[in-house]
């Protein structure tokens, strides 16, 4: 039902037992004397953290509080560099897509639930569509369609965005491998190799010198260590505390936590940095505070789960078949956490997860519900090993780089299109394009699963469509809750 909008302070407490969720707008609360430092974070209840990153992931970012670089009538800003001089197109200050700008809010990209309907599913926290794809993240310049090499002509990234579903249990599970191979890295003996393996998943050897450092090759990478996005033990002459950690977000596998990735999202898609200067020079200092981006990474690591329908019918003759061509040595059906309570850190050591973790949630609580396993932790089902594969010239990127971390399968039935840069529309497709060449290591599972029967293929593909999205919308978010602390903050709804 809808309220008459009365300002007065009665009126509002009516309206907060009466009206509807969508009476409120989120994207007027925390803000002004209520914007978030991170030593508020620990004091909010859970519910306020997550209303909070909910309204900094779908509220549309303004000029006025930095969306933008400065000094955007440059035609193009320094490659790598995520601050300032980054021109847009007819210097309106908004848009460039080529390197970013691409967006004013994170839900733009992260919306689709589900097109198996007319209209599609929305909701907040899903995939995009191709119209999403990015086009950068490595410093691309330019987008050249008259060159006669047609795989290089942008140099830089074309990446299509992924949901953030169960990101907290994927985290987790993330942390307690980093954990494994460190332990297994301090338990190496001068003069000796170790084999590398967590939660059942190889990641190679490391091997000590005489003298007890760590055996590297002339690119400065650990010998023998392999599936992690940084195998180089000392970089500019220092301990590399990224060295042996477990990096499960971003296609590339190159992200250690939603903190992170957030980092980076807001600075690439929108010019909003999180430092209390003005990196960018867009005159606009404190953009995001880092208690801001607490809630946003809270938000996102306390996401969703995504769900599987039943398994019948053909679909259980899939998971054999699936099991039997080798399809789940990297898409691993499920991980075992120890614990079932996930801790959000800053600062983030990465090769030390339980580092300066400043908030804990439970991951067997809603919406997350992960399912608790007899060890005290939680089950995974991701489908996928958290590990970086080689998938072959076909699957590179610009510079040539085809290392993918393997994707996960939970909710693959509704996140087309697919591969890193949605060039598969079906998952068909997606099965052999990644297969496509005989050096990557997914070939010799997808040249079994190509030589099984009709049947049997289709029967995989069954399989696969009961893995489903969840539904993206947070009532526990938008009614009461939204409501109170609109209230609180005096944002008349
Ligand atoms: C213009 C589209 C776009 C916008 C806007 C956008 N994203 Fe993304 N998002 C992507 C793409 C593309 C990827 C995959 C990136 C990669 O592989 O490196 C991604 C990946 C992610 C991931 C990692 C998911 C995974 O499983 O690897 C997280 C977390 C995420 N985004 C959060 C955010 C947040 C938070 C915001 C807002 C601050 C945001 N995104 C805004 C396109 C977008
Ligand atoms: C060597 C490890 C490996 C094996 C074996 C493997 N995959 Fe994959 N799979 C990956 C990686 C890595 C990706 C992501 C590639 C990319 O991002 O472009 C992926 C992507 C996919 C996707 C697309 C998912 C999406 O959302 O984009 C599907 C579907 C898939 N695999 C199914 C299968 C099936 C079925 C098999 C067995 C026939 C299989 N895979 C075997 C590593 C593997």
């Amino acid at each position: 039902m809808k309220l008459l909008k009365l300002s007065i302070a009665c009126a509002s407490v009516l309206a907060s037992s009466l009206a509807t969720a969508s009476d409120v707008d989120i994207g007027a609360l925390y803000r002004g004397a209520f914007r978030i430092d991170q030593a508020n974070v620990s004091s909010m209840s859970r519910d306020e953290v997550r209303l909070a990153g909910m309204r900094m992931f779908t509220n549309p970012f303004l000029k006025e509080e930095g969306y933008g670089d400065g000094n955007h009538a440059l035609p193009s800003r320094t490659p790598g560099n995520h601050e300032g001089e980054r021109g847009t197109l007819q210097n309106n200050g908004t848009f460039q897509r080529i390197n970013g700008l691409d967006a004013q809010t994170c839900l733009e990209c992260h919306s689709i639930i589900s097109r198996r309907k007319v209209p599609m599913t929305f909701g907040i926290g899903g995939v995009g569509g191709v119209n999403n794809t990015v086009l950068g993240a490595g410093g691309a310049t330019f987008v050249d369609l008259t060159t006669a090499d047609k795989e290089h002509n942008i140099d830089g990234r074309v990446i299509n965005p992924p949901f953030i579903f169960g990101a907290g249990g994927v985290e987790q599970v993330a942390n307690e491998m980093t954990i494994e191979l460190n332990a297994l890295l301090h338990a190496t003996a001068p003069g000796t190799t170790k084999a590398l393996s967590a939660k059942g998943i190889t990641f190679g050897s490391v091997t000590r010198n005489a003298d007890g450092s760590i055996q590297t090759d002339a690119n400065g990478n650990a010998v023998g260590v392999v599936g992690v996005f940084d195998p180089r033990p000392i970089v500019s002459g220092a301990a590399n505390t990224d060295f042996l950690t477990v990096a499960p977000f971003g296609r590339k596998g190159n992200q250690k936590s939603t903190r992170t990735f957030d980092i980076g999202a807001l600075s690439f898609h929108f010019g909003m940095q999180v430092d209390p200067g003005d990196p960018d020079g867009d005159g606009v200092s404190n953009e995001v505070t880092q208690g801001e981006l607490s809630v946003l990474s809270i938000f996102v690591g306390t996401a969703q789960v995504p769900f599987q329908t039943e398994v019948k019918g053909a679909a259980v003759q899939g998971f054999k078949v699936m099991n039997e061509v080798g399809c789940t040595a990297c898409h691993v059906p499920s991980m075992e956490t120890k614990s079932k309570n996930h801790g959000f850190r800053f600062p983030e050591v990465g090769n030390d997860p339980l580092a300066n973790v400043f908030y804990t949630v439970d991951l067997t609580k809603s919406p997350m519900n992960f399912e608790k396993n007899k060890q005290g932790g939680v089950t995974v089902p991701l489908f996928a090993d958290l590990k970086r594969h080689f998938m072959g010239p076909s699957l590179a990127e610009f510079n040539g780089d085809a290392m993918f971390t393997t994707m996960r399968l939970w909710g693959v039935a509704d996140t087309a299109p697919y591969l890193h840069d949605g060039r598969a529309l079906t998952i068909r497709d997606a099965i052999r394009l990644h297969g496509a060449d005989a050096t990557s290591e997914a070939n010799p599972a997808v040249s079994a699963f190509l030589a099984r029967s009709a049947a049997d293929q289709d029967a995989v593909l069954a399989f696969l469509d009961t893995l489903r999205s969840p539904d993206g919308t947070f009532p526990e978010l938008l009614g009461d809750l939204a409501k109170k602390v609109a209230h609180q903050q005096g944002v008349a709804h």
